[in-house]
C-alpha cells in the first residue's frame, strides 16, 4: 500500500470512529445533528467496506475451505458488526423526525423500532471496540507507512573522557 492510500484509509477510519463516538453521545449532539451524522455513516461504511474489499471477498470465497479458526472468528465478528450497524441504521431512518420524517409512516409501531435502535446501538459499542482491538496492529502498520522511511544518520559524537570532558582528537 502506498503512503497516500495508507493516509486516506486512516483518515476514513478516523472519520468512522469519530462519527460513531458522536452517534453514541445522543445527549451531546441533539437530534438533528445525530440524524445527519447517522446518514453520513450510511456513506462512510460502504467506503470502508470497499477499501477492505480484498480481505472480505477472499475470506468469503474461502469460508467453505479450510481456514484458521482465528480468521473465522474475525469474520464472524465483522459480519455481526455489519448486521448490528444495518439494524441501527434501518431503525434510525424509520424513527427519524428531522431528516426523513416521511419514512416514519412506514414504521408502524414506532416504540418497537426505537427500542431496537437503542439496543442495537449498544451492541455496536461492544463490537466496534472488539473490531478496533483486532485491527490495532494493522493501524500501527499503516501509521508506520506514514512515518518518514529514511532518517538522516547523525555524525558520530566525539569520545567522552571518563571525567566528563571531551577528548581532544588529533
Ligand atoms: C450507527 C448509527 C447510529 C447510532 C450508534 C445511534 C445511536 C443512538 C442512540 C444511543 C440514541 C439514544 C437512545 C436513547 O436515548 O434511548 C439514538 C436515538 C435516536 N436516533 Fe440514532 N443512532 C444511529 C443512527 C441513526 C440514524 C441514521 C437516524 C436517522 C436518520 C437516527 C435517529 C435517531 C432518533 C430519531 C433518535 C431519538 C429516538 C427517541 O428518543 O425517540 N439514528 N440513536
Ligand atoms: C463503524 C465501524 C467501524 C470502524 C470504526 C472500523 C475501523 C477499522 C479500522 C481502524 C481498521 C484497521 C485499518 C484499516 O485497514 O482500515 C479496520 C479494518 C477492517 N475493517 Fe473495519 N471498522 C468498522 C466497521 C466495519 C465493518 C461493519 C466491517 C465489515 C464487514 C469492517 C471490516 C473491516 C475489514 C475487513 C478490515 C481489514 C481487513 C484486512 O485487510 O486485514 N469494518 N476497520
Amino acid at each position: 500500500m502506498n503512503v497516500k492510500r495508507a493516509g486516506l484509509t486512516l483518515l476514513l477510519d478516523l472519520g468512522l470512529l469519530g462519527g460513531m463516538l458522536a452517534l453514541w453521545s445522543f445527549n451531546l449532539t441533539g437530534l438533528a445533528l445525530h440524524e445527519w451524522l447517522g446518514l453520513a455513516l450510511c456513506g462512510a461504511l460502504p467506503a470502508h467496506l470497499l477499501v477492505n474489499w480484498g480481505w472480505l471477498a477472499a475470506t468469503t470465497a474461502r469460508l467453505r475451505a479450510s481456514l484458521p479458526w482465528r480468521t473465522r472468528l474475525v469474520y464472524l465478528l465483522n459480519a455481526s458488526l455489519f448486521g448490528a450497524l444495518i439494524l441501527v441504521l434501518l431503525s434510525g431512518v424509520l424513527i427519524a423526525e428531522v431528516t426523513v420524517p416521511g419514512l416514519a409512516a412506514l414504521a408502524g409501531n414506532r416504540g418497537f423500532w426505537r427500542v431496537l435502535h437503542t439496543q442495537a446501538s449498544n451492541v455496536t459499542l461492544l463490537l466496534v471496540a472488539l473490531h478496533l482491538a483486532v485491527y490495532a496492529p494493522r493501524v500501527v502498520a499503516l501509521l508506520r507507512q506514514l512515518a518518514p522511511t529514511a532518517r538522516p544518520s547523525r555524525p558520530p559524537r566525539p569520545p567522552v573522557h571518563p571525567l566528563g570532558t571531551r577528548v581532544q582528537e588529533g
